[in-house]
């Protein structure tokens, strides 16, 4: 793997891939539409790139890393054609339901990539196949890149039905609330995966924001909650087991995940998978020595 592009890499995700790629790869790509924000980050090479133009086609890299969430398939569908791999974070059942259906006899695509979903499906994944119930708990303290806050509140309309689950200290049993996370899309057997805040108020006041995600005053507002602490903690429960992974700041936990998915795509065969089907039990312990924790409890 010489050269790998970071689609989105001065993004908030985006930049913790390419921290975790440092010194791992010989040249690291950064691209997006802003060159000057490209420039921000250090040991990279800028590259202006518009997703929703051809650039694309024109790019040169061995492999890329889709932090953009912009034209998924059509840019999987061109980087596989040409032999490059891809490997992508988007949550979005619809995205990765299009590029499932991509051939991919030349190269690998890496779904499901981060903590949820990604560190969700491996802890689901332990349980082998069997029905589970997935929390993730999100600290409204950090500062999630605009990516990550747009997909939050346009899926706010899809929130479902609530649980308890008990989460790693010190969040303890907290109410979660449906959310549509593709991990309980595309694991096998029962899954649901509910979301709750640190802040259990703004918890509480999910399933009320359903019916007015769209008004903009309130979007707005919401952008620039920061009620809370930058913990976070995801928590997989079945047969009267929990497996749990926290620490601080989901997006260095989804880029470094993302980053040591590229550092073993040489070994992968070509196809299209999920990662629970494309590392081994290795990865979460190996993803946990960056300062994160991985427990295992009872439910009660
Ligand atoms: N799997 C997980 O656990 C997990 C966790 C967190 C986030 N995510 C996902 O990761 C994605 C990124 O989140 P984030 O918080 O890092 O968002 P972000 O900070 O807003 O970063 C998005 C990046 O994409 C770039 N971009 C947007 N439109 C583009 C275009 N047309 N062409 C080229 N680049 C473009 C942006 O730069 P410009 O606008 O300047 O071009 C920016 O660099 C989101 O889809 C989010 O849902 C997944």
């Amino acid at each position: 793997m010489k050269r790998v592009a970071v689609l989105g890499g001065y993004g908030a995700v985006g930049r913790e891939v390419v921290a975790g790629l440092r010194g791992h790869v010989p040249e690291i790509v950064v691209a997006g539409r802003d060159l000057a924000k490209a420039r921000t980050v250090e040991g990279a090479t800028p590259m202006r790139l518009d997703l929703r133009s051809d650039d694309i086609e024109r790019l040169d890299a061995d492999a890329v890393v889709m932090c953009a969430e912009t034209e998924n398939v059509r840019v999987a569908e061109t980087c596989l054609a040409r032999g490059v791999h891809y490997v992508d974070v988007s949550a979005s059942y619809e995205v990765l339901a299009g590029i499932e259906r991509l051939d991919a006899t030349e190269a690998t695509a890496v779904l499901s990539v981060g903590l949820a979903p990604g560190v969700t499906n491996l802890l689901a994944h332990g349980f082998g196949g069997a029905d589970v119930d997935i929390g993730v708990l999100i600290g409204t303290g950090e500062q999630h890149g605009p990516g990550a806050v747009e997909w939050t509140l346009d899926s706010l309309g899809e929130v479902g039905e609530s649980w308890r689950m008990r989460f790693p200290p010190p969040y303890g049993t907290r109410t979660v609330h449906r959310f549509p996370f593709s991990d309980q899309y595309t694991l096998p057997g029962r899954v649901r995966t509910g979301l709750c805040l640190d802040s259990r108020a703004l918890t509480a006041l999910l399933p009320r924001l359903r019916r007015v995600r769209d008004a903009a005053p309130l979007r707005a507002a919401l952008r620039h909650v920061h009620v809370g602490g930058d913990g976070f903690a995801v928590a997989v429960e079945s047969g009267g087991r929990v497996r749990s992974f926290s620490g601080r700041r989901q997006s260095r936990a989804t880029g470094l995940a993302a980053a040591l998915v590229v550092r073993r795509l040489d070994g992968m065969p070509p196809g299209v998978r999920h990662i629970e089907d494309a590392v081994g039990p290795d990865f979460l312990p190996e993803l946990a020595a960056h300062g994160f924790d991985l427990g295992e409890y009872d439910p009660e």
